[in-house]
């Protein structure tokens, strides 16, 4: 059986965190490309160098040239620039914009059947941009958003809680932005729904809406702190979405992925729990929202398209 290649387009923060965990997780041979002279091929080297300590038999190659992606079978996508203290999302969408289709043009020549993972930000639209360059079907280009969401929640409830995170199950619907909608209702630990621990009296719905407020802002939290974005859990997540990909799993992640008419919505990618196999996106799983869920998604949804809308009016 010929070995997995996984291409990493943008080898800074996140990429390089990519780059080492993909490594240790021996998911297959790691191609990084960063138009930034010496990256790649700097961290590359570092990383082979400290597979060869820890034992590992990875393989990385780091260029400026996109032919070192030539067959790749996942590109995950952090090309571009991150969020500073102080940027507008709009400066973000118009430099990131950009990136993003040159390097969906550069995919579509080098690895015409790759699963694409894009986690550049302004995330929805970004995703949506990349499907377009590529040309690839919907079901083969998603975004990374709603794990990294999900974990954020999950962390904060499990400190609240005093739990096991890894008995947290939940999920995160929407935009990745302020709008985002954390699902309480949809959330268990070890299979008990969260409302029996309100009931019991172990977190109130005072402390239950603080965490939901932190989560929506927990990117910003982390920027604050950092002066810079996020890049562990970013790269944890996206590496989850290219492992249900390719072990063909089946898992049903959050996931900001190409809405076709479920939860109403046409043409537009969100943030929605998609089942991902070895066909990408395999099934997008439509959850029942009450009032409150259902208005604060469409709150969510407006501010994507708004997002979309100032997309479509750049000259790219
Ligand atoms: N082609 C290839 N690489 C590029 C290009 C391009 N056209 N433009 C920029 N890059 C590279 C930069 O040289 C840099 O090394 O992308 C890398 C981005 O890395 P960082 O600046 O460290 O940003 P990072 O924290 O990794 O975030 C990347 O993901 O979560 C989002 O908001 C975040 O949009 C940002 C992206």
């Amino acid at each position: 059986m010929s070995k997995n290649k996984i291409a990493l387009i943008g080898g800074g923060n996140i990429g390089g965190i990519l780059a080492v965990l993909s490594a240790q997780r021996e998911f297959g041979d790691i191609a990084i490309v960063d138009i930034f002279d010496g990256v790649a091929a700097g961290k590359a080297l570092d990383i082979m160098q400290s597979n060869a300590a820890d034992g590992i038999n990875t393989k990385l190659s780091g260029t400026t040239d996109y032919s070192n992606i030539d067959g790749a079978d996942v590109v995950i996508v952090t090309a571009g620039f991150p969020r500073k203290e102080g940027m507008s999302r709009d400066d973000l969408l118009q430099k990131n914009a950009e990136v993003v289709r040159i390097v969906g043009k550069n995919i579509k020549e080098r690895a015409p059947d790759a699963f694409v993972i894009v986690v550049t930000n302004p995330l929805d639209i970004m995703v949506g941009i990349m499907q377009d360059a590529t040309g690839f079907a919907q079901s083969k280009v998603v975004g990374m958003a709603g794990i990294l969401d999900g974990s954020r929640f999950k962390t904060f409830l499990a400190e609240k809680l005093n739990v096991a995170v890894s008995d947290i199950q939940s999920f995160v619907l929407g935009g990745h932005g302020d709008s985002m909608v954390p699902l309480p209702r949809y959330t268990t630990i070890a299979g008990i729904p969260l409302q029996h621990f309100i009931d019991k009296g172990k977190i109130s719905e005072a402390e239950l809406d603080a965490i939901i407020v932190r989560t929506r802002k927990g990117g910003g939290e982390i920027i604050s702190l950092m002066k810079t974005s996020a890049y562990f859990a970013p790269a944890a997540s996206a590496l989850k979405m290219a492992k249900a990909y390719l072990n063909d799993e089946r898992s049903i992640l959050p996931c900001a992925a190409y809405l076709k008419g479920e939860y109403g919505v046409k043409g537009l990618y969100v943030g929605v729990p998609a089942m991902i196999g070895k066909n990408g996106v395999e099934e997008i799983m439509e959850l029942d929202l009450n009032a409150d869920e259902k208005s604060e998604f469409e709150a969510s949804i407006k501010s994507v398209t708004d997002l979309m809308e100032a997309a479509r009016k750049l000259s790219l």
